[in-house]
């Protein structure tokens, strides 16, 4: 395979962009440094060309997320092209975003005013502002990964690393001020004794409880009904953070599936199939606090951002979009299940379907995934161990996928057996948490 020119890119890139992308998950030594060919010329559906002309069918990771329809989406795509057309900014405000706020509300009947921002860990950044202002009280307790704001890698100060269990492990608090220390403290999901004894030591001092409805794994029952109790008992705001699990299983928040009313619920990736947008909704009474402290930006105010949104929702509703992801992601892990049996590999599947991922539990799974990355890019794939299902994404793409992904696995296993992983591999395989690159 030539991907001469995505490789010359990324030294290009080297040279004038710290870390070479604005992403972590889309830095190619994530998987497979010197083989994941890393920029794209175009994508449309499910089909996405590299910067020399090779095709691949996408079952990786939908722009992290992001494409919840497809690439280039044609309905999206017509809003932001007439958004466009009648001018994306001016010095008043666009009515989108008074559209999209009615709109949101009417989805979750529990929230009553929304706020914008445009990418998930500045909303976040939002929702704990207002939390902290509405409570005048600092203290945040947080479960899974929330982004890259102050706020958060606190967490990880003067500790060993406190986020290593919430995502994504190594990630440095440099810069973060050491005076945060202490403001944000983590419990597991489904471990509500964690939370519990945060809320007994910190009843005086508790704004809000942060957290993903759903990621990894179910919540045991009982789990959410307990959070939920103990934010009412110490008068904390539940903030639930939708930036992943949002219009996945359903037009809407994930929270509203598995019964769970929150305070504020915050939006992003999905939301806009692409675009940048992200809503911060709430109950009124908390969300008026955004007027006792100062949240404001330009860019949060033009118009591309509440069309694509607004687009993007009604097409998710109409064609009942989370109930087609929810099926094509349980025939990716049944799919996965199954050759990896055939195959005599061990893995573990986790995720809600729309949002899958395995790992091979092997001594030098990274070299197995690497191998996995390569191989299945010879056979025309973008493919990972993560898979995030497009609404574009049809039974007959899983079908060749899963089949060319068993032919893989059988060929790792013999590589295996062979003992000769090291000569198999053209790229470098991921390290395990964040670590710059060479
Ligand atoms: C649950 C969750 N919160 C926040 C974020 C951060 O969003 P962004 O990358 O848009 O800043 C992510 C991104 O992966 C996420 O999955």
């Amino acid at each position: 395979m030539n991907i001469q020119k995505s490789l010359a890119m990324q030294e290009r890139a080297k040279q004038v962009i710290p870390g070479m992308t604005q992403l972590l998950s889309k830095r190619p030594d994530m998987f497979s440094y010197g083989v994941w060919p890393g920029y794209f010329s175009r994508a449309k559906g499910v089909e996405v060309w590299d910067l020399d002309g090779n095709r691949y069918i996408d079952m990786s990771i939908a722009g992290i997320g992001a494409n919840v329809l497809g690439y280039a989406d044609p309905d999206v795509d017509a809003a932001v092209r007439a958004a466009i057309d009648a001018g994306t900014n001016s010095s008043l405000n666009c009515p989108e975003e008074v559209e999209l706020a009615e709109l949101l509300c009417s989805l979750h009947p529990w929230a009553q005013m929304v706020r914008y921002a445009r990418t998930g860990g500045e909303s976040m950044a939002v929702a704990v502002r207002i939390a902290r202002a509405h409570r005048g009280k600092d203290t945040v307790a947080f479960c899974g990964y929330h982004g890259w704001h102050d706020w958060y890698l606190a967490a990880n100060l003067g500790t060993e690393n406190a986020l290593g269990e919430h995502l994504i492990a190594g990630l440095n608090p440099a810069g973060v001020p050491r005076g945060l220390a202490g403001t944000v403290l983590p419990f597991r999901y489904n471990h509500l004794e964690e939370l519990n004894a945060i809320v007994d030591r910190h009843r005086d001092d508790l704004a809000a409880i942060v957290m993903e409805p759903i990621r990894g794994v179910e919540p045991e029952e009982g789990f959410l009904e307990g959070v939920r109790d103990l934010a009412d008992r110490s008068g904390a705001v539940l903030i639930v953070d939708e930036i992943s699990a949002g219009l996945r299983m359903n037009s809407g928040g994930a929270h509203l599936v598995l019964g769970l009313e929150p305070d504020m619920a915050v939006f992003s990736k999905a939301l806009g199939n692409g675009y940048p947008i992200a809503a911060i909704i709430g109950k009124s009474e908390v969300m008026e606090s955004a007027q006792r402290t100062f949240i404001s930006s330009t860019y949060w105010t033009e118009r591309i951002g509440p069309a694509a949104a607004l687009a993007t929702l009604k097409k998710h509703q109409r064609l009942n979009a989370g109930a087609r992801l929810m099926e094509i992601g349980r025939l990716v892990q049944a799919g996965w299940k199954r050759i990896a049996e055939a195959s005599g590999l061990e893995i573990e599947i986790g995720g809600i379907p729309p949002l899958s991922h395995f790992s091979f539990r092997h001594e030098n799974a990274l070299s197995l995934k690497a191998l996995f990355v390569q191989l299945m890019l010879e056979k025309g794939f973008l493919a990972s161990t993560l898979f995030y299902a497009m609404y574009s994404h049809e039974e007959a793409h899983v079908t060749c996928y899963i089949d060319a992904a068993g032919e893989v696995m059988a060929e790792i296993r013999q590589t295996l057996d062979r003992g000769d992983m090291e000569k198999r591999l053209q790229g470098n395989p991921a390290s395990s948490g964040f670590k710059r690159i060479a």
